[in-house]
């Protein structure tokens, strides 16, 4: 038992976490905009990252434990026999930065190795969603006492562009959950360009990637038999209601998955099943859909093993340390910045 005076020397976690946080205007702003951009276009589609409010965010931890999404536990498994071996690149001192930390419970597999050998962690968390980053947050301080947190609510671009600011030391970055497919190709190399120029030669990235497969595979895996993957992706329409008295009928719509095996992408898409008009108050916008017309929400492209290599050289990394699960399913790649 610890005595009073003990307790207060004791760094309670509150003491261990710094919220950075962007306004909240300049975040709801973009999404009346970006609402109105894209269910205006030809073909109509709505940017992926707004997928991920509250509700969103709990729905896809969801998605992560369904036996179809083979991503996540295949992503573990290959940290959990590899996480001694990582921790081990870098020295006695060294922070940890997540973009798209989400519920971070691979990351318990890293904060663990890393923290075998080390006396403190500082630990990163970048995520758009404000309470799941307060949730896991609060969850890792009261677990590790020896972490401390700062975290950036917003975009990875934001996340980036303050990353020097808060962390002076060598850093591991990750980049899980294949989150990387959510780019067009040439976004993803562009994004990695802007990781290493945030980058010294002593951090490495780590990033998950899924790996091109047969649609047998893929398909159920965001199209699950429970139906989560639906509502996760109807949840969009759902958040357009709450917060821009938009008058969305989720019933009017069904979740769409299909895998382009030419561009090595799973599409998803909200179909309408009926002609209909929609009004969106906020936005003082009505949006007309025909039957069968698609609101594309997202892709996910699959990588070989070929395309992982050229991404990586294009965006000026070495591909430092590769595993792949038993079924070769999904990657996990240590990418090491070379000279510029
Ligand atoms: N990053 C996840 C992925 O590409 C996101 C995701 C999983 C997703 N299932 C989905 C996005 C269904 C939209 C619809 O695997």
């Amino acid at each position: 038992m610890l005595d009073r005076e003990a307790q207060k020397a004791m760094p309670t976690a509150r003491d261990r976490y710094t919220l950075l946080a962007q306004s909240h205007e300049a975040f709801s702003d973009n999404f009346a905009n970006d609402v109105r951009t894209g269910l205006t276009a030809s073909p109509k589609y709505l940017l992926c990252r707004y997928l991920y409010d509250a509700q969103g965010s709990k729905l896809f931890e969801e998605i992560c434990h369904l036996p179809e999404y083979y991503l996540t536990r295949t992503e573990r498994h290959i940290l959990a026999d590899h996480a001694d071996e990582i921790a081990q690149l870098f020295g006695e001192e060294v922070a940890l930065v997540e973009l798209g930390s989400g519920s971070a419970s691979k990351t318990r597999l890293l904060i663990e190795a890393l923290l075998r050998h080390r006396s403190k962690l500082r630990f990163v968390p970048v995520d758009i969603s404000l309470s799941i980053l307060e949730e896991s947050s609060q969850a890792l301080l009261e677990q590790y006492r020896e972490v401390e947190i700062a975290a950036i609510v917003g975009q990875f671009h934001d996340g980036l562009a303050r990353l020097n600011k808060i962390v002076a030391c060598p850093k591991l970055l990750l980049f899980l959950g294949s989150s990387l497919g959510n780019f067009e190709r040439q976004e993803a190399i562009r994004f990695l360009e802007l990781v290493h120029e945030v980058m010294t030669e002593k951090d490495r990235l780590l990033i998950g990637i899924d790996l091109r497969k047969h649609p047998s595979i893929l398909e159920p895996a965001y199209d699950d038999a429970q139906g989560v993957t639906a509502r996760f992706n109807l949840n969009l329409l759902a958040r357009i209601n709450r917060e821009l008295e938009g008058n969305f009928n989720l019933a009017g719509f069904r979740h769409r998955a299909v895998y382009n095996a030419e561009a090595g992408r799973m599409e998803m898409y909200l179909d309408s099943l009926c002609d209909q008009t929609v009004p969106i108050h906020r936005l003082a916008l009505d949006v007309h859909f025909t039957e069968g017309e698609a609101i594309h929400t997202e892709n996910s492209y699959k990588y070989s093993l070929a395309e992982i290599g050229a991404l990586a050289e294009a965006a000026g990394f070495g591909i430092e340390r590769q595993w792949l699960d038993a079924e070769k399913r999904f990657s996990v790649n240590i990418c090491r910045p070379l000279p510029k």
